[in-house]
């Protein structure tokens, strides 16, 4: 499979890529490619390097598959997918994932200045743990500390539980699309979806109470029937400003 693969540029798999609602279930669907792609994905910028997020990946051969796509409600993105990923983020890890960040660094320590060693200890032993913990009235005193801070000199406002949480989702959301144009520059297509009960598969899939589902990515070989319309954008003028 992989030696007939001809591999698409970077431009050219972002203007093939389109949301796919139909996979093949006849062609050979080679799982590799999909492991393959999560490892480009997991390269992906991300929010401190914190790495908040896992990606579940449930073939078709898994039991838990079909139980899985009747719960993204039944769509035919998931039901006909060959693989679904599910993005998982994990703010609940923020701990050993700065613990990780700081000992790389201090483990890098030779190659770096004392004063590069210093910042990296406060940041991931100072801000972070300030940012990502979790005490009553926290995020109110975070927002004070911020607004009074921020009368000053330029403060970052997005303290709050809620800004953190999407600050997760955000790197999480990055590197699912690393993820969907590895898929089509090696030939495949996928969905992304947020129509899922979040309750249920996090119970399906065992998942930890703390983490939150970004997507789940359905994968495979689209039929020309699986892209349900030409695509369509607003005007680029609509989009793009220049200030
Ligand atoms: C966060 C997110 C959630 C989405 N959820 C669904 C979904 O549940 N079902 C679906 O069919 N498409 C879903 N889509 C796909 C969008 O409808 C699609 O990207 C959009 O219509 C643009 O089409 P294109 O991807 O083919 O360019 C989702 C896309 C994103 C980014």
């Amino acid at each position: 499979m992989k030696e007939n693969l001809q591999e698409l540029g970077f431009f050219e798999a972002v203007e093939e890529r389109r949301s796919v609602r139909i996979f093949d279930q006849e062609s050979p669907f080679d799982h590799e490619q999909v492991k393959r792609c999560l490892e480009a994905a997991i390269l992906s910028p991300n929010s401190s390097n914190l790495q908040l997020y896992q990606f579940v990946r449930v073939p078709e051969s898994s039991p838990l598959k079909d139980p899985l796509a009747q719960l993204c409600m039944r769509q035919k993105a998931a039901t006909t997918a060959r693989e679904l990923v599910v993005i998982i983020t994990r703010r609940d890890l923020w701990k050993s994932r700065a613990e990780a960040n700081f000992q790389y660094l201090s483990e890098t320590a030779q190659n770096q200045s004392e004063k590069k060693v210093k910042q990296a200890r406060n940041y991931y032993k100072n801000l972070i743990p300030k940012l990502f913990g979790k005490y009553p009235g926290w995020t109110f005193l975070k927002k004070i500390i911020a607004w009074w801070v921020g009368l000053r000199r330029p403060m970052v406002r997005e303290v709050g539980e809620t800004e953190v949480r999407i600050s997760v989702h955000k790197s999480a959301s990055l590197a699912a699309m690393t993820f969907m144009l590895g898929m089509k520059a090696v030939g495949y297509d996928t969905c992304p979806m947020e129509g899922f009960d979040s309750k249920r598969v996090k119970k399906l899939l065992d998942l930890p109470s703390e983490a939150e589902i970004c997507m789940i990515i359905g994968c495979g070989k689209g039929l020309p029937e699986g892209v349900y319309g030409p695509r369509f954008r607003v005007p680029t003028s609509e989009l793009i400003e220049e200030k």
